[in-house]
């Protein structure tokens, strides 16, 4: 069976999503991820577009060995240099040159003629191969570029060196069976393609982005490239596990394979979403809540006598945790370590025994601790890392007689303890407000919801939220039993991030 090649980019395109942005130990968190899920290449940014994003590729270049690293660059020399530099000491770097293609983009756009747009492609893959051998040319918009045009682009880049072409939907507009005709006609009509791995880059915003995919791999494209819950611009990127897992259930039709451990694909789709701070939606493919459970009594009926009567995969070949084995207040450090080893945690000895301790306190609140618990208990303990400021405690009163008041006390960066109240319209808004009082920095609140963990009364929060400051999304995020030290939390997690975002850029 041929392999096809796993080119992720949750952390450049998924990252592009509105509202999505990570900083660099989150991007460095996922990354560590990816490689135990076993992609082939992590794209890892685009250096040229801020000095946050090169730091970031450059950090992700010194700690991840196994699968290559790429960086995005447009058909600039400024943005060749910087991306070159970003990855010169990848084990495995690749530079990834994009140009648009079609006279839409050439006359709307970029004002140039298809003579001028062909030469530019030719002589930036020429200068991306002076830093790495492995590199990658898109035609940007290449589903409305006409077909003969395409043609010649990848020939001269080929000619120029470029060892794989991705045919970008930048748009989401193909059909399977006419992008599929694309990629067949690229092996019919490009004199040099056996040179190059042919690779697929598809949108969603018709909802065809895994459709169109998989109709490429089937007329010979190689390497697919996709996000994490299929994250990524306006309606996202084909995601990765749609695509590994049809590939893998499907192999009598597809007869292809990848090195994806699926056994991690639960877990990934967990971190990204917590940390891009975007909900997998109940009904999403392989990763949704809902994904393996059955309602109706007749499919339950089936699944007991035999799974394979109404479900397609087992859940465990993605990483779905059984759940039978609860934890609860009697449980001590050796459950809780097992516990944490079954979900695929390996803490160090201090930040086990802060998970443990927070275990021990929720355990006192909540009779049952479930998996999901502790994943968000784990995210929590993993947002205090390295903050600037750090949430001490909070006070509220509130009800429908009186004005709501918080008092809040927030250790400052230099160990000191700083108090301040605040009234408001409701809880959430008075310690947000005694929080400013304090912090100081100006923000505007976009976006906050409030979920439980679990079922039942007793269960855990969590808050997410969106601040907004010069013009940069910031999402915070929180998890408490009590919802309005959640919504602290989540403040202070949004805070910290725009504190830290502002440090770095000076
Ligand atoms: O969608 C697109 O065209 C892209 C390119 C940079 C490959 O993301
Ligand atoms: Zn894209």
């Amino acid at each position: 069976m041929e392999r096809v090649i796993i080119f992720d980019t949750t952390l450049r395109d998924g990252e592009q999503a509105a509202g999505g942005s990570l900083n660099i130990q989150e991007k460095l968190e996922i990354a560590r991820q990816l490689e135990k899920l076993g992609v082939d290449v992590i794209e890892a940014g685009f250096p040229a577009s801020s000095p946050g994003d090169f730091e970031a590729v450059r950090t992700i270049v010194k700690e991840i060995h196994t699968p290559t690293i790429c960086a995005l660059a447009r058909a600039h020399p400024n943005d060749i240099d910087r991306a070159g530099e970003a990855i010169k000491e990848a084990k495995q770097p690749r530079l990834h040159v994009f140009l648009s293609a079609s006279d839409i983009h050439l006359v709307y756009q970029l004002k140039k003629s298809r003579q001028e747009i062909l030469e530019m492609a030719r002589s930036m893959v020429a200068r991306a191969k002076k830093y790495v051998d492995d590199v990658e040319f898109s035609p940007m918009d290449a589903s409305r570029t006409e077909p003969e045009y395409i043609y010649q682009i990848l020939e001269a880049v080929i000619d120029a060196g470029a060892t794989t072409v991705n045919i970008p939907d930048t748009v989401g507009y193909a059909i399977p069976n006419e992008f599929g005709s694309l990629i067949e006609g690229i092996f019919k009509n490009v004199p040099n393609i056996s040179r190059a791995i042919v690779s697929v880059h598809c949108h969603n915003d018709l909802g065809l982005a895994v459709a169109n995919s998989l109709e490429s791999l089937k007329r010979g494209a190689r390497q697919v490239e996709c996000t994490i819950n299929g994250i990524g611009e306006r309606a996202g990127n084909a995601s990765l596990e749609e695509i590994v897992m049809a590939i893998k259930t499907r192999k009598d039709f597809f007869n292809l394979t990848t090195n994806i451990n699926t056994t991690q694909i639960y877990k990934t789709s967990r971190l990204v979403s917590e940390l891009t701070g975007f909900p997998v939606q109940p009904n999403k493919a392989i990763v949704g809540a809902n994904a393996f459970r059955h309602e109706s009594g007749i499919h339950q009926d089936g699944v007991i006598k035999m799974p394979i009567t109404f479900e397609i995969m087992d859940p465990k070949t993605v990483g779905i945790p059984a759940s039978s084995l609860m934890l609860g207040k009697l449980s001590g450090r050796h459950a809780f370590r097992e516990r944490l080893a079954e979900l695929g945690y390996s803490l160090t000895e201090e930040n086990f025994n802060r998970a443990f301790s927070a275990f021990k306190e929720l355990a006192d609140k909540k009779k049952r601790v479930t998996d999901r618990d502790i994943e968000s208990l784990i995210a929590e303990e993993q947002r205090t890392i390295s903050e600037v400021y750090h949430l001490d405690r909070i006070q509220v009163s509130c009800g429908d007689r009186g004005i709501p008041t918080a008092s809040v006390i927030l250790i400052a960066p230099d160990g000191q303890a700083l108090a301040d109240a605040a009234l408001g319209t409701g809880p959430v808004d008075a310690v947000y407000k005694a929080i400013n009082r304090i912090v100081g920095v100006p923000a505007l609140l976009t976006e906050f919801t409030v979920k439980s963990v679990t079922e039942g009364i007793d269960a855990i929060g969590e808050v997410l939220i969106r601040i907004e400051s010069d013009g940069i999304t910031y999402t915070g995020r929180g998890a408490d039993t009590d919802i309005i030290v959640a919504s602290a939390k989540a403040y202070m997690n949004a805070l910290n991030r725009l504190l830290a975002a502002k440090k770095m850029a000076g």
